[in-house]
C-alpha cells in the first residue's frame, strides 16, 4: 500500500498540549491517525533567518516533517497573502484585502522552500496530499523538482466567484499552478463549478465532462468531497464529558435557563457581530427570553496580527459588554463572552448541554462545528442547529434552521423557533441530518479523495 503525505501550512504540534483550532487540523489529525503517513508543514515557530531543513517527529503513527517560517515569511507569506490577500478574496470580502508586492513575493519564495524541504522526503510509492490556500502552488513546484507521483489538492476554504477572483493580484498564476494537479477537490459542487469557470474564463482551461479538465496539454480531475466528522467518536464523547466536572459546574450554573451555544475562531468570516446583536435582538422581541436565556459565544483569537482580527476583536468585546450592560441583571447575563481554547472533550460536552447551535458565518468552505454540533446531541432529546445558508454545511445540513447570515432579525426569529421547538420536530431533524453525517462522515471524505486520486487520468 502506497504511503501518503500531507502537506498543509498549519500542522499541530504533536507533543503540544494546546487543543488545535481550526478544520484542517481537526480533520486530518483524524485521517492520519487511522491510516499513518507523513505530515509535512510549518511547525507554528518562528526563526531568525529561513530554514529549509525539516524536523523530524513521530507521535501516534504519524511522522511529522517540520519547518518554522521566518518572521519575514510569518509576515507576507502567512499573514499577508495566504490570510490579508487570499482568505478576504475567497470568504468573497473584497473590502478586506490588503495587498502588497512584497505579499506575492513571499507567497512564491515559501512554496519554493517548502518544495525544497519536501522533494527529497517523496518515495517512489507515495500518494501526496496538499491541504489548502497557502500552498496552492505546491504540484508545480514539485514537479519542476522531478517528483512525478500523484497529487491532490483540497481546498478547505470557498472558491469565489469570478468576478470576485479577477480582482486578486495573482489570481492567474494560482490557476494555472492549480491546473497541475492530478485531482483538485472542493467542499461543495458551487466551488467546484466556481474553479471551472475561473480556470476557464481567466486560463483557457477546457471542462470536457463534469470532473474533467483540460488543461495546456494534460487533463486533471476535480471533485466534491464535503469534509465530516468522526460521528461515532464524537457521540460518544459527547456522552461522556457531559458529567465532566467543567460541563457540570456549567450546567448548575445556569439551571433552568435555556443555553444557546457558539464556537468559532475569532475570524471575521463567521459572523460573528451579526450573532451578538441577534441576541440583542431576540432579548428585545422576546422579552419572555430575557432571564431565560443565556449565549455562550467562544471564540479563540486567531491571525490576531493582522488589524481586521484584532480590530473585530475589539468591536466584540464592546458589544457583549453593551448587551449585557443593557438587559443583564444581578444573577444573570445575556452573555458569555471567552476568548480561548478548549479540550475537545469539553466542546463535545457544551454542545450537548446546549439548547441552540448557533453557526452563522457569512462564508464558509464547510464549518466543522455545525456538524459537530448535530454529533453531540442527545437522539432522545436533541438541540436544534441554526446555520447560515452560506455555510459549506448548509448542502448537507438542509434539516437546520437556515438563515441569511446578515439578517440579525430573522437569527432572531429563528433562536426564539428553535428554542420553541416541539420534542417530535427536534428528532425528526435531528435523525435526517445524523443520516447525512455518517454518510459524508470523515473516513468516507479521505477514502473517496484518495481513491479518486488513484484512480486519475493521465
Ligand atoms: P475553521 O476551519 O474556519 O476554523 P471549522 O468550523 O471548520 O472552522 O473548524 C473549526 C474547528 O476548530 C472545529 O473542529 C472546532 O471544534 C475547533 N475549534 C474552534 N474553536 C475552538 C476552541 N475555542 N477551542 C477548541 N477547538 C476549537
Ligand atoms: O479550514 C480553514 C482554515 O483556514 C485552515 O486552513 C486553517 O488551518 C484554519 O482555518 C485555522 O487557521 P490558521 O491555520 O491560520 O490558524
Amino acid at each position: 500500500m502506497s504511503r501518503l503525505v500531507v502537506a498543509s501550512n498549519r500542522v499541530p504540534n504533536p507533543r503540544g498540549s494546546q487543543p488545535q483550532a481550526g478544520g484542517l487540523a481537526v480533520a486530518l489529525s483524524g485521517a492520519l491517525r487511522r491510516n499513518g503517513g507523513l505530515w509535512f508543514g510549518w511547525n507554528g515557530q518562528l526563526s531568525q533567518t529561513a530554514v529549509s531543513r525539516p524536523r523530524m517527529d513521530q507521535a501516534e503513527g504519524i511522522d511529522y516533517a517540520t519547518l518554522p517560517l521566518s518572521k519575514d515569511d510569518y509576515d507576507d507569506f502567512y499573514l499577508g497573502y495566504s490570510n490579508a490577500v487570499i482568505w478576504p478574496v475567497f470568504h468573497f470580502n473584497l473590502g478586506a484585502m490588503s495587498y502588497e508586492r512584497r505579499y506575492s513575493e513571499a507567497y512564491a519564495r515559501v512554496n519554493d522552500l517548502f518544495a525544497d524541504a519536501l522533494a527529497p522526503l517523496v518515495e517512489p510509492d507515495d500518494v501526496i496530499w496538499v491541504h489548502d490556500y497557502h500552498l496552492m502552488p505546491m504540484a508545480r513546484e514539485l514537479r519542476e523538482r522531478g517528483v512525478r507521483q500523484r497529487i491532490g489538492f483540497f481546498l478547505h476554504i470557498p472558491f469565489p466567484d469570478y468576478d470576485v477572483l479577477r480582482a486578486m493580484p495573482g489570481h492567474r498564476r494560482l490557476l494555472e499552478d492549480l491546473c497541475r494537479y492530478d485531482l483538485l477537490g472542493f467542499q461543495t459542487e458551487n466551488d467546484r463549478h466556481a474553479f471551472e469557470e475561473s480556470a476557464s474564463r481567466a486560463v483557457g482551461a477546457l471542462v470536457e465532462t463534469s470532473g474533467v479538465v483540460r488543461h495546456r496539454n494534460r487533463r486533471l480531475r476535480t471533485g466534491v468531497y464535503p469534509v465530516g466528522v468522526d460521528v461515532d467518536e464524537l457521540a460518544d464523547l459527547s456522552r461522556r464529558t457531559l458529567t465532566a466536572p467543567r460541563v457540570r459546574r456549567l450546567l448548575d450554573g445556569l439551571g433552568e435557563r435555556d443555553l444557546v451555544v457558539g464556537v468559532d475562531r475569532l475570524d471575521y468570516s463567521k459572523g460573528l457581530e451579526q450573532r451578538l446583536r441577534a441576541v440583542e435582538a431576540l432579548l428585545q422581541d422576546y422579552p419572555h427570553r430575557r432571564g431565560h436565556t443565556v449565549m455562550m459565544q467562544i471564540a479563540s483569537p486567531s491571525r490576531s496580527s493582522i488589524s481586521e482580527y484584532a480590530d473585530l476583536r475589539q468591536r466584540l468585546e464592546g458589544l457583549a459588554g453593551h448587551i449585557n450592560g443593557s438587559y443583564g441583571d444581578l444573577d444573570w447575563a445575556p452573555i458569555h463572552y471567552l476568548n480561548r481554547t478548549f479540550a475537545r472533550g469539553s466542546l463535545m460536552g457544551l454542545y450537548r448541554a446546549a439548547r441552540v447551535g448557533l453557526v452563522t458565518p457569512l462564508r464558509d468552505g464547510m464549518n466543522l462545528v455545525a456538524k459537530e454540533f448535530v454529533t453531540s446531541q442527545d437522539p432522545d432529546n436533541p438541540g436544534v442547529l441554526v446555520l447560515s445558508e452560506l455555510a459549506g454545511a448548509a448542502a448537507e445540513l438542509e434539516d437546520a434552521i437556515l438563515v441569511n447570515p446578515y439578517d440579525v432579525d430573522a437569527i432572531a426569529a429563528a433562536i426564539n423557533a428553535a428554542l420553541a421547538m416541539p420534542l417530535p420536530e427536534r428528532r425528526r431533524r435531528h435523525q435526517r441530518m445524523m443520516n447525512r453525517l455518517r454518510e459524508n462522515a470523515i473516513d468516507v471524505w479521505e477514502k473517496r479523495f484518495l481513491d479518486d486520486l488513484h484512480w486519475h487520468i493521465a
